[in-house]
């Protein structure tokens, strides 16, 4: 490490390289992770004029968008294409380039391990491969979703073992992911950008970067308060979501409809923001997120008792659906042992191709194990996928009233649009709906379902 003076001399220098090749766009951009938040991440600042690598362990992936090609559906493979023929985006499996980066931004997964505890390991072995070529000048930013102090107490010490240190060499900072998948509202390039460094300098030059390349950059005052943020807006999405499914279950004793309940209390112009209930949670944040704070609280000898609140209202849904289910099929005289079913949706949520922590999967299984012949429909997932928890070993049914019509019931897991065609239900027995989207029969033995039980 430098001395005083020397060592502000070459900061000085370091950063104010950076920061001019940041407004030449000439600044290399390395995004480790080329997933649903690293890959549109490069592209947007490929479309700024930034030269961007992305970086990825999966050399499946990587040969793929080499070829042009997208494997998320709301991302077009021409957008992959113009990048990758601009010359201007590559993808590469070659850690030793992060060298030739003036800025790594780093997008790897952090999901949980089996008993419910951050598995941050994915963030330690990507800081290990950049400290191992790290060089001065450089910028890297964390942006995986993590408790508060990931960036200062794990990924800078590990920076460290380079030799180098912040701000005098390299600088580092954090800022959380929001995308939301299918959101045709905003993208990665319109939603604000929250920075915060592990000191100053970091900081602004974190800040200098997306500031170039989108369009909102919200500066805070430290790295733990940008991971907290992010936090804190999916803790506030799954408690916000526990407390509809709790009410869900209390307004179904009482004979109340907890969706037209919601739409009329949502007529409140001021003060109330709706949430909606399902089939439990699904997606890569919002299942698991909230946990990364509940374990780091522990350390502080504190509890977070809303968020396993929470967790425990929302991870029971899976099953009071099955409940409901087999309580509807028994009214038919029918056992869920043998019975047909057909479950709607493998993706988490409507109209994307995630299946990440689906709810469908627990009630497939469940389903199953109660003896279940089940078949499920998503146009968004012709086969389903081998994931870390599931491997279900199945294709989609075709989206048809015919089909649909040879099951003993239909259950509705995921909102996707393909679902709302009332036409589809024409002939079917009984529909249990987790999802408000099935419409009831008309009166008078109009086209629908026999039955509609919502869950
Ligand atoms: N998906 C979302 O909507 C979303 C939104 C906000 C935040 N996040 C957060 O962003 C982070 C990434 O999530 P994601 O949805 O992009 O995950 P993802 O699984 O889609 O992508 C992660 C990518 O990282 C790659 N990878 C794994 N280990 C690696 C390593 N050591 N080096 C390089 N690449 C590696 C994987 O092959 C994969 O392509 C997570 O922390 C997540 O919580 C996700």
């Amino acid at each position: 490490m430098d001395g005083g003076g020397s060592s502000a001399e070459s900061l000085a220098t370091a950063s104010r390289e950076l920061l001019s090749r940041v407004q030449s766009r000439s600044a290399r951009v390395g995004i480790v992770g080329q997933g649903y938040v690293g890959l549109p991440l490069a592209l947007v600042f490929c479309e700024a004029g930034f030269p961007v690598i992305g970086f990825d362990v999966d050399p499946a992936k990587v040969e793929s968008l080499r070829r042009g090609e997208s494997f998320i559906r709301h991302i077009s493979p021409e957008r992959v294409a113009r990048a990758a023929a601009g010359g201007k985006y590559e993808a590469t499996t070659d850690f030793d380039r992060l060298a030739d980066c003036d800025a790594v931004i780093i997008c790897v997964p952090t999901p949980l391990g089996a008993h419910r505890e951050p598995d941050n390991s994915y963030i330690h072995r990507t800081a290990e491969a950049i400290a191992k070529r790290l060089r001065r000048g450089q910028l890297v930013v964390l942006e995986s979703t993590t408790y508060p102090g990931t960036t200062d107490e794990e990924v800078l010490p590990i920076l460290r073992k380079s030799g180098l240190d912040t701000p005098a060499d390299f600088l580092l900072a954090f800022s959380p992911e929001r995308e939301d998948p299918g959101n045709d509202r905003f993208s990665t390039r319109t939603i604000p950008k929250i920075v915060g460094g592990v000191n100053p300098p970091s900081a602004e030059a974190a800040a200098a970067l997306y500031g170039a390349a989108l369009e909102k950059v919200v500066l805070v005052s430290s790295a733990r308060v940008a991971e907290s943020s992010k936090l804190l807006e999916n803790i506030f999405r799954s408690v916000n979501i526990a407390l509809v499914n709790e009410l869900k279950m209390t307004f179904e004793r009482m004979g109340i409809d907890v969706w037209e309940v919601i739409e009329a209390a949502k007529t409140k112009p001021f003060g109330f923001m709706p949430f909606y209930p399902g089939p439990g949670l699904g997606g890569h944040c919002i299942p698991l997120d909230p946990f990364y704070l509940a374990w780091k609280a522990a350390e502080f000898g504190t509890w977070t008792r809303f968020i396993e609140l929470a967790g425990e209202v929302n991870t029971q849904m899976p099953r009071y659906v099955v409940q409901r289910l087999a309580q509807a099929l028994n009214e038919e005289s029918k056992a869920v042992r043998g019975a047909r079913i057909l479950v709607l949706g493998l993706a988490y949520k409507a109209n994307i191709d995630d299946d990440r922590e689906s709810p469908s999967y627990e009630i497939i299984e469940l389903l199953q194990h109660a003896g279940a012949e089940v078949d499920y429909c998503d146009p968004f997932f012709p086969v389903a996928r081998k994931g870390r928890k599931h491997d279900l070993a199945m294709a989609s049914v075709p989206c048809s009233p015919e089909i649909f019509a040879r099951y003993d019931a239909v259950l509705v897991a995921t909102a996707h649009d393909a679902f709302r065609e009332r036409e589809l239900y024409r002939d079917v027995k009984l529909v249990v709906d987790t999802r408000n989207v099935v419409a009831p029969p008309a009166p008078r033995g109009g086209k629908g379902p026999r039955r509609l039980v919502k869950a």
